[in-house]
């Protein structure tokens, strides 16, 4: 059983740091100026400190592991009641878990649980010949829920049965972390959208690794990836015929076909990488939170879009324009203790009206303490805290996901029967 997230921070003097020395230990130490070096050993502690929580956060496997199922749980995935699971238990025909030693109750593992969810669920899943709905998660702004969105979007929509490709294309590398991935020590570039941005690679294909999730591949992201915000528009001044902004989706050509979804975080700025995370995207969700320096940031958020959609387009044909399927602004983070949220929330209901996502994702403590673990709801396997707010936020995003898998089967149907 994974540690709690609490019990992992030490005080200092237990870290056994050897890099320790070169911060003062208080106040009336004498401030040494802080040079270069000293930003390094900074740099270094931290990084090992990270490595050394996720080491004891993952122990004894040292990588994540996925939850398993019980039969209450896996007959709510299907849409059927527990009696109808046992029942089909009997025609043998889908995977019967496994008994725990003790009570004897059923489990299923997560790949036995989607099998299960795409025997039940076929009416949402990809019509033959019909290709991955790719969708971005994005606001300018950081701290809005956007990789919290992105890690939810990927782990219920496997869960749903579908195979999703999650790409992390923010250098932060964050989705990446929630991976149980460490970008600055497990991370190389042909595991990234780089290789594509240099113009090295022409196909996304090399950097897809499998994961400790189930029906989720994951196109890892690293600090190193900054260097892509100059390799895009480098490569437009050589070569004018290069399409700096299509340059992802491109990459993407050739697995279109072999998932279900995508799901893409970016980072939180209008860069030349996120502008591909949108352009390769058929549909956006942008997580906004109910505060009011929240709000005017997302107001930015659409006009820098349109104003860049405007000019790209200028560039593209008639049939290239971009369109996007669908799109969802997701109330994030939302504080009921918060007196100001309610006036916010109607500013965002009355701004975005249809576009505005018909659930409120809370904020709450189970978010944070699962964070603190590099997980999310969906890793729980029992929550320690209490049952109630554990479901409510787990209600919270089941919805969302809900909410947004519908327009993914809409955008199929409305693609209609493939050529
Ligand atoms: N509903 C929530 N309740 C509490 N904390 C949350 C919630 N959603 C996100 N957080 C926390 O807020 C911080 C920012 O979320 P994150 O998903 O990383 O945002 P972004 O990717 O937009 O920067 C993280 O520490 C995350 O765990
Ligand atoms: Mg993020």
């Amino acid at each position: 059983m994974a540690t709690p997230a609490a019990e992992l921070f030490p005080p200092p003097d237990q870290t056994g740091n050897q890099v320790a020395s070169a911060l003062p230990s208080s106040s009336l130490a004498p401030r040494a100026p802080i040079d270069m070096r000293r930003i390094l050993a900074l740099a270094t502690r931290a990084s090992s400190m990270v490595e050394q929580i996720r080491g004891r956060l993952l122990a004894p496997e040292s990588r994540k592991i996925s939850p398993r199922y019980s039969v209450a749980q896996l007959a709510v995935l299907c849409g059927v009641d527990k009696s109808h699971v046992n029942y089909r238990l009997t025609k043998g025909d889908l995977p019967a878990g496994q008994l725990t030693p003790n009570g004897g109750k059923r489990e299923f593992t997560l790949s036995e649980a989607r099998l299960w969810a795409r025997a039940y669920r076929q009416d949402k899943m990809k019509p033959a010949g019909q290709r991955a709905i790719c969708i971005a998660v994005a606001n300018f702004k950081g701290g809005v829920a956007k990789t919290t969105s992105s890690m939810i979007l990927a782990q219920g929509l496997s869960l749903r049965g579908h195979r999703v490709l999650a790409i992390d294309i923010d250098p932060q590398g964050s989705l990446t972390t929630l991976h149980g991935i460490l970008p600055e020590t497990e991370v190389t570039e042909e595991m990234t959208i780089s290789p594509l941005c240099h113009g090295t690679s022409q196909d996304i294909t090399p950097a897809i690794r499998s994961t400790y999730w189930d029906g989720i591949d994951l196109v890892a992201a690293a600090p190193f990836l900054f260097s892509a915000e100059f390799a895009l528009p480098a490569r437009q001044m050589s070569d004018t015929g290069a399409r700096f902004w299509d340059v992802l989706s491109e990459g993407l050509e050739p697995v279109r076909d072999l998932y279900d979804v995508i799901v893409i975080d970016t980072p939180p700025s209008l860069s030349y990488v996120t502008i591909n995370g949108l352009w390769a995207a058929d549909g956006i969700v942008v997580p906004v939170p109910p505060s009011g320096l929240d709000f005017a940031s997302s107001a930015q958020f659409w006009s820098l879009l349109a104003d860049l959609g405007g000019n790209l387009d200028q560039q593209e044909t008639d049939g290239a324009r971009k369109v996007f399927d669908f799109l969802h602004i997701l109330l994030s983070r939302v504080d009921q203790a918060d007196a100001a949220s309610p006036a916010v929330r109607q500013w965002i209901q009355a701004t975005y009206g249809e576009f505005v996502l018909p659930v409120e994702i809370p904020k709450t403590s189970v978010t944070s303490n699962k964070a603190a673990e590099f997980a999310t709801v969906y890793d729980v396997q029992k929550y320690d805290g209490s049952a109630k707010t554990y479901k409510r936020a787990v209600d919270a995003y089941d919805r969302f996901v809900d909410l947004v898998e519908e327009s993914v089967v809409e955008a199929w149907r409305g693609r209609g029967a493939p050529a």
